[in-house]
């Protein structure tokens, strides 16, 4: 019979070992691992050399409650300990120890040693109600030696439960116990074959290893970006691939740059304490500032304005940034002398929202500006459309929509699963935005929602999904 060398390792150990063994004692005899030893077996048991054995093995583990209990005392002995240093009326007792304890001690006492009367606890036998709880405790402690009585008495108050394992063993059968030691000798084995074992020849006397792809290997799990990662770093580089360059930006802002350099009138809903998350304090702001008043309060060019007072101080506000579009709009003030521009972020926005299968208080955006001597409406739409395209999704919808900064506005829509998801909005930025600081040309400008993008990428359903830390989830999302 041919045997690799550990087949023949495990039939020693075996040999030595009354024939007989569970796995996990041969891994620990023989120095392999797991599934070294898994392996070797279903070639034994396929050589008839071995058997293998299922037992089923009932195990009682302490629940959680029984673990607390068995550090801190039974609810009836905490109970009862209170009885005896004359906490006697349920209510006070139940706000002393909480109610749980003191229903348990109830259920567990009454009438065998103390008595309820009129919202009061009498004792009528304590050494009686002492020896339950004992009693009680000494089954706790023993959880893992006791009869079925006691077992099923700690079962009912989940105190202990029931935990099952399979115990696997492996037995020589007469052809594996007939086997010679001389055949147990351990041998060269060559499991890849190399240049020189063909140019040396040492193929002829080799022993060669065996392999049988259809046995069972566990999953090699790989080391791997979280998948929210992942697909950060592939929307970056579709954008880099079109030529955007990446800027970066800060999660606390002005609610100047977030908001009033873009136009949004100070009343607006947006910057509501509902909406924004503000932050104590006040920063500086640019001397721009002067400018933005005015445009906010009489208009620009042919623009009549907001038409109402200005106010420093609520421009001066921090905020934890509401939308990336606060950093696409300072770099534009800064770079406002250059001929053309086209730059993105990808950045953690915040807003006041429920939690809830599509909402978070805290996502990510996809910002980003494009500004040249011609940009247009159909380069705008184009854009978007390539850079979808590029991520995969061909099927996309635009409507028309509103934001107070540009005009027109409009919103991204794709299909998925046959129903039309909002991704998020776009739009030319107005000339009161731009003009003002100095800007020649159309901004062709979009914020669009990244989670609810990697949802659809991901098939996952509930938005909450993409930030626990679920181990198993994680392992078992592809890479695309
Ligand atoms: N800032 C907008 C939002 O958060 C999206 C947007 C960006 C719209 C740029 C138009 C232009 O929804």
């Amino acid at each position: 019979m041919n045997l690799s060398n550990n087949e023949k390792i495990i039939i020693k150990i075996l040999k030595e070992n009354g024939n007989k063994l569970p796995i996990d004692e041969i891994v620990n005899l023989s120095n392999l691992s797991l599934v070294e030893v898994m392996n070797a077996l279903s070639w034994l048991k396929m050589k008839g050399v071995i058997k293998i054995h299922e037992k089923l093995n009932k195990n009682y583990i302490l629940t959680e409650e029984g673990e607390k209990a068995l550090k801190y005392g039974l609810p009836e002995k905490i109970f009862l300990e209170n009885v005896k240093i004359g906490v006697n009326d349920v209510d006070t007792l139940k706000e002393k120890i909480g109610k749980i304890n003191v229903n348990i001690g109830i259920a567990q006492l009454n009438n065998k040693g103390i008595k309820i009367e009129n919202g009061k606890i009498l004792v009528e036998d304590l050494e009686r109600a002492e020896k339950i709880v004992s009693n009680n405790e000494n089954m706790l402690k023993n959880y893992n030696n006791l009869d079925e009585n006691s077992l099923s008495f700690l079962l009912k108050r989940n105190l202990v439960k029931r935990k099952d394992s399979i115990l696997r063993e492996a037995e020589l059968t007469e052809i594996g116990k007939n086997i010679k030691d001389e055949d147990l000798i351990l041998m060269e084995e060559i499991t890849q074959l190399t240049p020189e074992h063909i140019q040396k020849q040492i193929w002829k006397n080799a022993n060669f290893k065996k392999y049988d792809v259809t046995l069972f290997v566990p999953m090699p799990w790989m080391g791997k970006n979280h998948p929210l990662t992942y697909f950060i770093n592939k929307v970056r580089n579709i954008f880099l691939s079109m030529g955007f360059e990446e800027i970066y930006g800060k999660n606390i802002v002005s609610a100047f740059w977030n908001m009033d350099a873009l136009y949004i009138p100070q009343h607006h809903p947006a910057r509501d304490m509902q909406d924004t998350f503000y932050l104590d304090g006040s920063v500086d702001i640019p001397d721009y500032y002067r400018i933005v008043k005015n445009v906010h309060e009489n208009g620009y060019n042919i623009s009549r304005g907001w038409k109402y007072e200005w106010d420093e101080k609520e421009a001066r506000k921090l905020l934890l940034r509401t939308h990336t579009t606060v950093n696409t709009i300072k770099y534009l003030y800064k770079n406002r002398n250059s001929e053309n521009i086209k730059a993105f972020m990808v950045g953690t926005v915040f807003r006041r929202e429920n939690m809830d299968p599509t909402h978070l208080p805290e996502f990510h955006q996809i910002e980003g500006i494009l500004m040249e001597k011609n940009s247009d409406f159909p380069m705008l739409l184009g854009t978007l459309e390539k850079f979808y395209a590029l991520l995969g999704f061909e099927k996309i919808k635009f409507k028309p929509s509103y934001f107070p900064y540009t005009e027109p506005s409009l919103e991204i829509h794709v299909e998925y699963n046959g129903k039309w998801i909002e991704l998020g909005g776009a739009g030319i930025f107005r000339p009161e935005v731009t003009e003002p600081m100095g800007i020649k040309y159309r901004v062709l400008a979009w914020g669009m929602g990244l989670e609810r993008l990697a949802m659809i990428y991901y098939n996952i359903k509930n938005i909450r999904d993409l930030y626990l830390t679920d181990i198993e989830m994680l392992k078992s999302l592809p890479i695309p």
